[in-house]
């Protein structure tokens, strides 16, 4: 199939209330139209996700922002510069909001993005549809960043997987709330907060704030492999995988040889799910991985996956 069929397939699956996995640049997402409820219920039933945790909507242009919440200057100014991309604004919903109130979990607010991958772009445009769309695996399991680890999680639970290649980026999307006068860090992502705080100043992050707003899905544990993971090691346990960084020595894989954090974050998630092999390793020790940049949001998922399930 072309990928205009393709394109076309998808819309109309997600017009009549299907699920479609649409690859992102950070990772796949298990999409739905967010204007219909059922279609959103489905979601939370595919990934076995709890329904307090709210789901991201995608955006086919930031001019339908408007129509779902309330933007202000901080927001235009950090769309103008990283949209499309992944950085994911939680907004207060309008009154007469269109978006299913399951999406939201309950909450006055909203969380919105506008992806930079071209073939999003090209369904969300198709389609002319908000969609909600949370990574496209099990609920607390590794997120999906190419066609095949969504087939592997969902598999039968998804109307259709739209094949996009890897994704370029590789972890979810800078999390950013501006529902209040504080700007807030819900979730650390590759747009950081230095990134954010160049353009609007301040951001409180829980990570040095206890008062700082959480997100309702950073549940404790998340991205586990079956396997237990092990972080900053400094050496190699009978049985373990090592998971090297710059010149590790034995590594099995390596994130980055370069030591370059960008490359390690887009192979993350693959080569944690290539070593969860419980027939050829006990463990994964994951080499030390410097905590500047996106640094922190590699190792904010390491540590969510070393909690185990
Ligand atoms: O990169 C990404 O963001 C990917 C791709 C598919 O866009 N999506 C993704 O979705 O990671 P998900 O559902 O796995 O993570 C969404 C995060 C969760 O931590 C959720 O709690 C938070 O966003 N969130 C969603 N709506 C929120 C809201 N109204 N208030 C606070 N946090 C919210
Ligand atoms: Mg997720």
């Amino acid at each position: 199939m072309s990928d205009d069929a393709l394109v076309q397939k998808a819309a109309q699956i997600l017009k009549g209330g299907g699920l479609v996995a649409i690859p992102t640049e950070t990772v796949y997402g298990l999409a739905a139209d967010a204007t219909q409820g059922k279609a959103v219920a489905r979601i939370f039933e595919a990934k076995g996700r709890p329904s307090f945790n709210p789901l991201i909507v995608h955006v086919g242009d930031r001019a339908w922002v408007s129509d779902f919440a309330q933007t202000d200057e901080r927001f235009l100014r950090l769309a103008d510069l990283f949209w499309p991309g992944p950085l994911t604004f939680v907004l207060t919903r309008r009154e007469r909001c269109p978006i299913s109130e399951l999406v939201s979990a309950g909450l006055p607010s909203l969380a919105l993005r506008m992806p930079a991958h071209p073939l999003a772009q090209k369904i969300l445009n198709a389609a002319q549809r908000p969609l909600a769309a949370p990574s496209a695996n099990r609920s607390g399991t590794v997120s999906p960043t190419d066609a095949a680890h969504v087939a592997d999680s969902l598999g039968s639970a998804v109307d259709l997987i739209v094949d996009g290649g890897a994704c370029t980026v590789g972890i979810e999307s800078t999390v950013l709330d501006l529902t209040g006068p504080q700007a807030a860090l819900l979730r650390p992502g590759s747009i950081t907060r230095e990134d954010i705080e160049a353009i609007i100043g301040p951001v409180i992050s829980a990570s040095d704030n206890p008062h700082a707003p959480k997100s309702p899905g950073q549940l404790a544990a998340h991205y586990a492999p079956s396997i237990p993971l092990r972080m900053n090691a400094s050496e190699v346990r009978p049985g373990e995988a090592l998971l090297g960084f710059g010149p590790s020595k034995g590594a099995v894989l390596n994130l980055s040889p370069a030591g370059d954090l960008k490359e390690a974050a887009a192979h993350l998630f693959g080569m944690m799910r290539k070593l969860d092999d419980p027939e050829r390793f006990s463990g994964i020790a994951v080499a030390p991985i410097p905590v500047s940049g996106i640094g922190l949001a590699i190792n904010d998922r390491l540590e969510r996956a070393a909690r185990g399930r």
